[in-house]
């Protein structure tokens, strides 16, 4: 229908969009196979494609879900490999109209297996290069992420690792952010990292707050590691202060509808607080996540925010204007996106 058409048409920014989550069954499997990859024998749901894609329908939780996303991480091993993945999802992406794209990805969870962080940035500039001959409308950047389930000293090394091969200040990486389980991981614990990556300058820095743990963590975030976008960031609706904190600072949330449904920290999509964050002022923008796993890339999540707040044109104005503000790229790059 028309609204429909309207959504697909909206030029559109993605800021919260795993690379690694962006592998299908049909490929991991294809890969594994390739690689020489056995996958767990102990667990049905590695059976097929189909009925690994039937096990991602059943999710529990964000740790349940975690435990499949890092064993498909498995399966990468050359830099052709991370080509192929990040160059699949820009095409997704832009056929859904995404004009610049922020991709997050795990180095910690590749060095551990020994496959270089070199080799990982390799494969993904590798794709960014050919999109950038093949899809010229379209801006890419790539963010690495600390997994939090790992211990500190962990987040430490790959950080140094990181500030060592220059790449946050010859436009390779646009920023820093943390992923991974989030109750029990207080930002505190975070605090001596995010103060190297403060004190080496990189400008960008954000956090997965606000998913299922409670809405201070984010304001503890903010606070103590000073990050200025949230993603997620959907509790924080359990807080006026906060709200008011967050409109006033222009500080972006990355909402992913859907990833929310299908781990449950909602029960569905009516219980998001977008309307809330609409009518406060609170700038988000609506993203996939791990499209692969969840089952919706960056249009299914926009169809189904409207399907449930039936939004006006002028609310998705303001998305879409806040999306592009919130964006990490330059102003040049903002007005051209406009
Ligand atoms: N939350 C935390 N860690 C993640 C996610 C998420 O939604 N996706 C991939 N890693
Ligand atoms: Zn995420």
């Amino acid at each position: 229908d028309k609204l429909h058409q309207f959504l697909h048409a909206l030029p559109k920014c993605e800021h919260h969009v795993h690379i690694e989550g962006t592998i299908s069954p049909e490929l991991l499997f294809r890969l594994a196979s390739k690689n020489e990859i056995s996958l767990p024998s102990d667990d049905p749901a590695f059976e097929s494609p189909t009925t690994l894609l039937t096990r991602y329908q059943n999710f529990s939780s964000l740790d349940d879900f975690l435990h499949y996303y890092f064993i498909g991480f498995s399966v990468l091993l050359g830099a052709s490999d991370f080509e192929a993945l990040t160059y699949d999802y820009i095409s997704l992406a832009y056929a859904q109209k995404v004009y610049h794209a922020e991709i997050f990805f795990d180095p910690q969870a590749h060095i551990s297996r020994g496959v270089p962080y070199h080799t990982v940035i390799a494969g993904m500039n590798a794709a960014k290069d050919r999109a950038a001959v093949d899809f010229p409308k379209l801006s890419v950047e790539f963010i690495p992420c600390l997994l939090r389930h790992l211990p500190v000293p962990s987040a430490h090394g790959l950080l140094t690792e990181l500030l060592e091969s220059g790449h946050f200040f010859d436009g390779t990486l646009v920023g820093f952010g943390m992923s991974s389980t989030e109750l029990g991981k207080h930002p505190s614990l975070y605090k001596s990292v995010y103060e190297v990556a403060q004190s080496a300058g990189i400008a960008n820095l954000t956090a997965h707050y606000g998913e299922e743990g409670p809405s201070d963590y984010v304001k503890d975030a903010l606070s103590i590691l000073g990050v200025g976008r949230i993603d997620h960031g959907r509790r924080s609706v359990e807080d006026a202060e906060l709200i008011t904190q967050l409109a006033e600072s222009n500080t972006m949330l990355t909402l992913c509808p859907i990833s929310n449904v299908v781990l449950k920290g909602v029960d569905n999509m009516h219980d998001l607080p977008i309307r809330k964050f609409l009518d406060a002022d609170v700038r988000f923008s609506i993203n996939s996540d791990d499209p692969a796993y969840f089952g919706g890339y960056i249009l299914e999540n926009y169809c189904a925010v409207q399907e449930a707040f039936e939004l006006t044109v002028d609310d998705w104005g303001k998305i879409a204007r806040g999306a592009i503000a919130g964006s990490w790229c330059s102003s040049l790059r903002k007005e051209q996106l406009l």
